[in-house]
């Protein structure tokens, strides 16, 4: 079948090329002239494993192609899937929905009898019923449907091209049907797939995305009380996790999370929420923003003390920039947020991360950036290991010990082996985890 892709952000080029790999023959739009350039010739905006040769194989085949033309998008194909930003509104916890009504705005005027919109973008519940009524007055015989997104960055690729799950919020059968069509050879192989109302598909990825953010928080709040009891909140995760009705996964404690997703997400549905009148069924969403917050300034403040109370004069190295591993995302990124909280009360903060540096810099151009781990290292008083990259794994710790000033580390990600470190010489700390001979 035909389609289009409106906003080839991360969701919508890798949207884009897994359905031309299934066989569809899908053009891609952006209003970004030099990111259209690129995608052509098969390069990808974003570091994503996997991305660049499906992209190659994809515009390779002749089934994708890119435009900066919307209204020639528009007429190109009977489905159109928008998957442009909606960012949080500056100063205010909702989302900003100015992009996807402008693309709804553009492609209107060229839509016929069956043509469809399918909202992938996270948006406030009610949004799809709003524009589905706008998009009423120019193109009566159009439709639109809402079909979330839950693929996670540095997952993207397999998360697309094999979800865990297909939701559809759709108000016609004819609707449900163009989708079931396009998402066929992956329906063929078991994928579920979820009819609903449009509301309902808006609010299974902000509930979605809030009970990892709560889960996350969870663990990090135990974090809080296993410090302050000496107990083990690794071992704690482990046996928790052990229940098959809560499970390991989104466990993990550590400097919490980030990204373009779950910090924007949570705040945009307190927002709606309270707009509906139901702010306090979801206030505790509140609480796991404050959790997240405080495991960046827990951390600070523990440099702060390893450093002997003040960061004039002292050198700190952090490893990792990226808001996770396997991406180069540094949009509210945990440890660029605390190298730059380090820089701004004094230290020299030398920054590494394998592929986020070129996003670090641009968003932090204060921090000192390398691309050499025992470089970022020298003569440093405390290494903070903030991302957890694997290859921070692998680092030698006794090779490392020489070049520092101070053999002290934080593992904020809980992925150093502490042992390791520990024999090597260095002062391990984890936050949640008991020093030895505590
Ligand atoms: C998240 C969701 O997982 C996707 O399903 C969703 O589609 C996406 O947001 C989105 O809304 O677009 P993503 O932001 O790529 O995906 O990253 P995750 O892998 O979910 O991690 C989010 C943050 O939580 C990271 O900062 C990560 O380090 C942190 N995290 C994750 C923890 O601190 N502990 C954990 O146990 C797991």
């Amino acid at each position: 079948m035909r389609m289009t892709v409106i906003g080839t952000g991360y969701v919508g080029v890798v949207h884009a090329a897994t359905m031309a790999d299934l066989g569809h023959e899908v053009l891609g739009t952006d209003i970004d002239e030099e990111r259209i350039a690129a995608l052509s010739s098969g390069t990808p905006p974003v570091y994503e494993p996997g991305l660049q040769e499906l992209l190659q194989r994809t515009v390779a085949s002749g089934r994708l192609r890119f435009t900066t033309d919307v209204a020639s998008a528009a007429r190109f194909a009977p489905a159109h899937f928008v998957c442009v930003g909606t960012p949080q509104q500056p100063g205010a916890k909702r989302a900003d929905v100015r992009s996807v009504e402008a693309v709804v705005d553009a492609l209107a005027p060229h839509l016929g009898p069956g043509d469809l919109i399918v909202g992938k973008s996270t948006v406030p519940v009610g949004t799809a019923a709003r524009l589905a009524e706008r998009l009423r007055r120019t193109a009566p015989q159009a439709g639109l449907a809402w079909n979330p997104e839950f693929l996670r960055e540095g997952f993207a690729v397999q998360d697309s091209a094999a979800p865990e799950r297909i939701v559809v919020g759709v108000t016609s059968e004819h609707d449900e049907e163009v989708l079931r069509e396009l998402y066929a050879p992956m329906l063929r192989v078991g994928v579920p797939f979820f009819r609903t109302d449009p509301s309902t598909a808006e609010l299974v990825k902000v509930a979605s995305n809030s009970f990892l953010a709560t889960k996350i928080s969870f663990i990090n709040a135990m974090a809080e009380v296993c410090d302050a009891a000496g107990a083990d909140v690794i071992m704690l995760a482990q046996a928790v996790g052990a229940d098959s009705r809560i499970g390991p996964r989104f466990l993990q404690p550590g400097l919490g999370f980030g990204g373009s997703c779950f910090p924007k997400d949570i705040r945009g549905f307190m927002a709606r929420a309270e707009e509906l009148g139901v702010g306090g069924a979801v206030a505790f969403l509140d609480e796991v923003d404050a959790i997240n917050t405080r495991q960046r300034t827990r951390t600070v403040e523990l440099t702060g003390r390893l450093v002997g109370g003040s960061f004039a004069d002292a050198n700190v190295a952090v490893l990792g920039a990226a808001f996770k591993p396997d991406s180069d995302d540094v949009r509210d990124s945990p440890a660029l947020a605390v190298a730059e909280s380090i820089r701004r009360r004094g230290a020299r903060v030398r920054v590494h991360d394998p592929e986020a540096l070129d996003n670090a810099r641009s968003a932090a151009p204060g921090l000192q950036y390398t691309l050499d781990v025992p470089k970022a290292c020298e003569d440093a008083d405390v290494v903070l290991h903030l991302t957890a990259w694997p290859e921070y794994r692998a680092i030698d710790p006794a090779a490392l010990a020489p070049l520092v000033r101070r053999p002290t580390v934080v593992d904020a990600r809980h992925t150093l082996d502490a042992d390791r470190w520990r024999e090597a010489g260095w002062s391990l700390h984890a936050p949640g985890r008991p020093q030895p001979g505590e």
